[in-house]
């Protein structure tokens, strides 16, 4: 019988005790989990707490600027943002094997995550947003009773690099616990309630190799579609949604003549657990719209296609 006040309450003393005046470093992505570790730190610890965020180029429309302006300006947490896109860019250059480009993308992150951190004086901690789930996920994983883990979800794989203590105050939480949390702690309800992004973010809705165009490209169309999800009241009735990039050239006609341009594909998905899922029957007056406007408001795409796939066998993401 708990109450979201009470648990706050209840890990901000154990976090005080655990840290004391020792600082607290936490990679904060802009994702619940880290969002909530991190407002739940800041009033626990406040200047103890230093968050790092890297933007890895492959985030959504405006989510590195949504981030900083939500905790830096109007939290006043301490938050470093780092530009890593032409890092992330450079390294996933060529790559086209879905798994392979996951790795580059996790491998990079600690690589900029830890340079970060060993410029930060006197940190002992490391805070994650370690969740109850991801708990059993990753004692399942060890044990080699979990078939499908896939290779973000380490829980622990900082720590092992950084020898840092960890402080997981989500730890015995689910996430509609986690959630309840946030709104307590005053994050915007749209951040709080936001569809699950992936770590690798738009590297894995980019099929094949990654590129700054494509990216650039994408972030327009899901942008669109998710806006227009959102005047349309559908937004909160999916449980993920999002656009994905096609790197292949299909025919549409301009003026007196063929162009070959990249083809949009949208997926949004009702699901409970995130293991089946169904496609989302949007309206088709929905789909047309975000059709067009994409078709029209961005250069270089000729073609939308809604994905009516469920899962399984489908995945939600297409890679
Ligand atoms: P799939 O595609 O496996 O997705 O049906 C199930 C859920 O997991 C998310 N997902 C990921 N999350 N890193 C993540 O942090 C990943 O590499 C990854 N791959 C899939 C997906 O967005 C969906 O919510």
């Amino acid at each position: 019988n708990w109450t979201p006040a009470q648990i706050i309450e209840d890990q901000i003393s154990r976090v005080r005790d655990q840290v004391g005046d020792r600082h607290v470093l936490l990679g904060l992505s802009g994702g619940v989990d880290s969002s909530v570790v991190a407002a739940l730190l800041h009033k626990a610890i406040g200047d103890q707490l230093t968050c790092v965020f890297v933007d890895n180029g492959l985030l959504r429309k405006a989510e590195g600027d949504q981030v900083m302006e939500t905790f830096a300006k109007h939290m006043g947490v301490k938050v470093i943002r780092v530009d890593a896109e032409d890092l992330f860019l450079s390294k996933l250059k060529g790559e086209a094997e879905p798994e392979a480009k996951r790795k580059i993308i996790g491998n990079t992150f600690i690589d900029v995550f830890d340079t970060e951190a060993a410029k930060i004086e006197g940190v002992d901690f490391l805070a994650q947003g370690t969740i109850y789930p991801d708990v059993i996920e990753s004692a399942a994983a060890k044990t080699g009773k979990a078939h499908v883990i896939k290779s973000h979800h380490n829980v622990g794989g900082l720590p092992e690099t950084m020898k840092l203590k960890l402080v997981e105050p989500l730890r015995e939480l689910f996430k509609d616990e986690v959630r309840k949390l946030g709104v307590e702690l005053g994050l915007p309800y749209d951040m709080v309630y936001r569809h699950p992004f992936p770590g690798p973010g738009l590297g894995v809705r980019i099929l094949g190799e990654v590129k700054k165009e494509y990216a650039d490209i994408l972030r327009e169309a899901d942008a669109i579609f998710i806006e227009e999800l959102h005047n349309a009241g559908w937004y909160h009735k999916t449980s993920q949604a999002f656009a994905v990039f096609l790197p292949v050239k299909s025919v549409g006609v301009v003026g007196d003549g063929r162009r070959y341009e990249w083809v949009i594909a949208l997926r949004a998905v009702e699901t409970i657990d995130f293991m089946t899922a169904r496609w989302a029957h949007l309206p088709y007056e929905l789909l047309e719209k975000v059709s067009n406007r994409i078709i029209n408001e961005i250069t270089g795409v000729s073609r939308v296609t809604y994905d009516v796939s469920s899962k399984p066998p489908a995945t939600i993401e297409w890679e």
